[in-house]
């Protein structure tokens, strides 16, 4: 079944109404994050009045407003996020609704743990909008992007003990090499290791310019040409290695699914192929165990008009399950 859920005509108004407010509401916040698939997401994890959620990417809590909308006073959402900041926002952002949140910071990893601390045995729906938010993106500081010069750090759990310059600098060439093939998918993955290593024996490797330029030197000039930079596979790489994405995805999914009520819904947003593989064969081999029901076969994909108003949703895939 692919498409948009027939549902009731008094949910599609609300539904309706939340965006129109969401709009009104937040022109300016607009301007620096745009949450992905936003209709989609309303459309179906359907966030009825009295419903329990979890976002565990709250981000900057731009999809929790809108479910927070529609569960009412008397729903409740549980916020998760790895990055203490981007919560601390979140939960300005949020003041208005803070009887019926929670703000955790945790990794969505232990949304099992997460729940069973605040007592809540199961829930309507989880959100997981994966990746990092343009409030990280865009802050030289956390080192996420290739277009400003900042510290090779990468975290997004400030607490956690290794950042991206402690990758570039210590790992041996092969494992270098191995992880911007893994991760970034990155054709010259032996060149890139091998000119970091012959870089960093002169001085350690201490920020995204400096990266960036390694990278564009080992790749040969003629292969600049496609629409992305050169070094965005292997910013990508080690954001993934440093925050060991790929394992957070794959033990969440199982808990989540686990923590949800029969009938609840799981949405997950992915942005790169490595990502979306994980939820795609996590959530058929569940469903061939009888555990969920997919409510898409083919990833769901932003609208031309999104992707045209949005540039950051482009590669965005969005799927959902529903436990039976
Ligand atoms: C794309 S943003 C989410 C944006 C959010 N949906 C909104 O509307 O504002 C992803 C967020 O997930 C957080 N995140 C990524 N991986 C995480 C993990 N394993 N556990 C908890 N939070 C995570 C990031 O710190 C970031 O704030």
């Amino acid at each position: 079944m692919n498409g948009i859920p027939v549902e009731s005509e008094v949910q599609n108004i609300m539904i309706r109404q939340a965006v129109e407010q969401y709009q009104q509401d937040s022109e300016e916040m607009m301007a620096h994050h745009v949450p992905v698939m936003f209709n989609e997401i309303l459309e179906y994890l359907k966030p009825s009045s009295e419903a329990v959620f979890v976002d565990g990417t709250l981000g900057l809590g731009g999809h929790a407003e809108a479910i927070l909308r529609l569960i009412g006073p008397a729903g409740r959402l549980i916020g998760i996020d790895r990055d203490e900041r981007s919560l601390r926002q979140a939960q300005e952002r949020l003041a208005p609704f803070s009887q019926q949140c929670a703000f955790i910071h945790d990794d969505f990893r232990n949304v099992d743990t997460v729940l069973r601390r605040l007592e809540i045995p199961s829930v309507d729906g989880i959100l997981l909008d994966l990746g990092v938010s343009s409030f990280q993106l865009d802050d030289p500081q956390r080192g996420f992007s290739l277009r400003f010069d900042g510290p090779l750090d990468m975290r997004l759990d400030q607490d956690s003990p290794i950042s991206a310059y402690d990758l570039v600098n210590s790992l041996s060439e092969k494992e270098l090499s191995a992880i911007i093939k893994d991760y970034g998918q990155e054709r010259w993955h032996s060149r890139i290791a091998r000119y970091l290593v012959s870089e960093r024996v002169k001085h350690p490797i201490e920020t995204t310019q400096e990266l960036r330029e390694i990278i564009l030197r080992a790749i040969p000039y003629r292969n600049y040409k496609e629409k992305i930079h050169p070094a965005t596979r292997t910013f990508q790489a080690f954001r993934i290695a440093v925050n060991r994405e790929l394992e957070a995805l794959e033990v969440a999914l199982d808990r989540c699914v686990a923590s949800l009520k029969p009938n609840g819904r799981i949405a997950v947003i992915a942005f790169h192929s490595l990502e979306d593989k994980i939820v795609k064969e996590k959530f058929r081999s569940m469903a061939r165990a009888g555990q969920v029901r997919l409510l898409v076969k083919k990833p769901l994909r932003p609208s031309e008009q999104e992707s045209t108003q949005n540039p950051r949703a482009r590669s965005a895939r969005l799927r959902i399950a529903e436990r039976i």
